[in-house]
């Protein structure tokens, strides 16, 4: 029997209604080149669902996603509907209940072409970011008081568990390649409780990998070096909102946010949502430009998940093929619309699959 994959789709918002798509015909190309199926079910959860039903997604949301064998997402945000509802309705959301407690960032030097508009550097990068995805800053919880008058105060309130920390630094540890470097993001000097717990676990998960290399950096001292010299990093490992920061500095590294990918997983429970990192930007969206290789990324991402290793690996050829050969959108300098992008990423994935 052929294998078969049920896939989740949901395109969100914005851009994410355009590059999700592409990433789908492509995910498409691959499997048929592949010889595997795919059962996609797109879903219309976001903010027009959100006006419609005053909720992002169904009550059964989560059980529907925890229930396939992963998820390609869009991103979510619309001017109609606050920006907190949309992203605590959907992946914040989401993130927490199904305990997706990974969110990996990989950040690679693509192939420079000479429409390039991002830095260049002499040596290639790879690096991947593991950021924190269940708590920390972006645990939600904190309230405002006396709103509109002048003792008007809000809290937020950031929230490390040992238990999140270590899972969190271990796998990290684990996916450091051979004679690589493993970069504990960290901001003790000025947050010694949260983040003085979180240098104490990542010594404590040390301690279990005695041969690995490791450093702690400050968050700001690692957003220079990121820019500075990004060869020198292979792991990053850093809390929720450092993780989500740095992951834009090193989608500035790439020359743009449409080229970024990421994975929210639970390993264990093989759970996985993959998204480009970039937003829904609705100053862009409906014009056929948005960027589809950050999703397109995410659904590789997406078929090394699922076991497709060969298919996925393909696809990251195809993609850097493309960017090689000037095939880009505004953002990186090129002139392709969106679906250009696809149709030339298809065609790739085709041909490849026949030579
Ligand atoms: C990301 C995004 C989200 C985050 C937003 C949409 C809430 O910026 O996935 O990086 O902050 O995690
Ligand atoms: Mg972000």
């Amino acid at each position: 029997m052929s294998r078969a994959y049920r896939i989740c789709v949901i395109p969100g918002d914005g851009i994410g209604k355009e590059v999700t798509p592409e990433a789908v015909r492509v995910l498409e190309a691959a499997a048929s080149s592949f010889g595997f199926e795919l059962g996609l079910d797109v879903l219309p959860w976001g903010s027009e669902y959100y006006l419609r039903d005053g909720r992002m997604m169904p009550e059964n949301g989560h059980e529907v996603l925890a229930n396939s064998e992963a998820t390609l997402f869009g991103a979510v945000g619309s001017l109609e509907v606050p920006d907190t509802i949309t992203a605590w309705g959907l992946i914040l959301s989401t993130r927490q209940k199904l305990d997706l407690y990974l969110n990996l960032r990989p950040i690679r030097s693509f192939p420079v072409t000479e429409t390039h508009v991002g830095p260049r550097y002499q040596e290639p990068y790879d690096m991947l970011i593991v950021r924190e995805n269940t708590e920390g800053e972006y645990v939600g919880l904190g309230g405002r008081l006396y709103g509109g008058t002048d003792r008007e105060m809000a809290s937020q309130v950031s929230v490390f568990t040992r238990h999140s920390i270590d899972r969190a630094v271990d796998y990290a540890f684990r996916a450091v390649p051979p004679r690589g470097l493993l970069t504990s993001v960290t901001k003790s000097n000025a947050l010694p409780h949260t983040m003085g717990l979180w240098d104490e676990v990542s010594e404590d998960v040390a301690g279990r990998y005695p041969e690995q290399r490791w450093e702690r950096m400050h968050v700001d001292a690692a957003a220079y070096q990121m820019v500075r010299a990004p060869q020198r990093f292979d792991v990053l490992v850093a809390s929720n909102l450092f993780g989500d920061i740095l992951s834009d500095v090193g989608a500035g590294l790439q020359g743009s946010l449409g080229l970024a990918a990421s994975g929210n997983i639970n390993p264990e429970q093989k759970i996985g949502i993959f998204e480009p990192i970039h937003g829904s930007a609705p100053d862009i969206a409906g014009k056929g430009i948005a960027n589809p290789f950050g999703s397109v990324s995410s659904a590789a991402m997406l078929l090394d998940f699922i076991g497709e290793e060969a298919a996925a690996e393909s696809v990251r050829a195809a993609v850097d093929d493309c960017l090689t050969a000037g095939v880009a959108t505004a953002d990186l300098g090129g002139t392709c619309s969106t679906t250009e992008v696809g149709d030339e990423l298809v065609t790739r994935l085709t041909a490849s699959s026949r030579s």
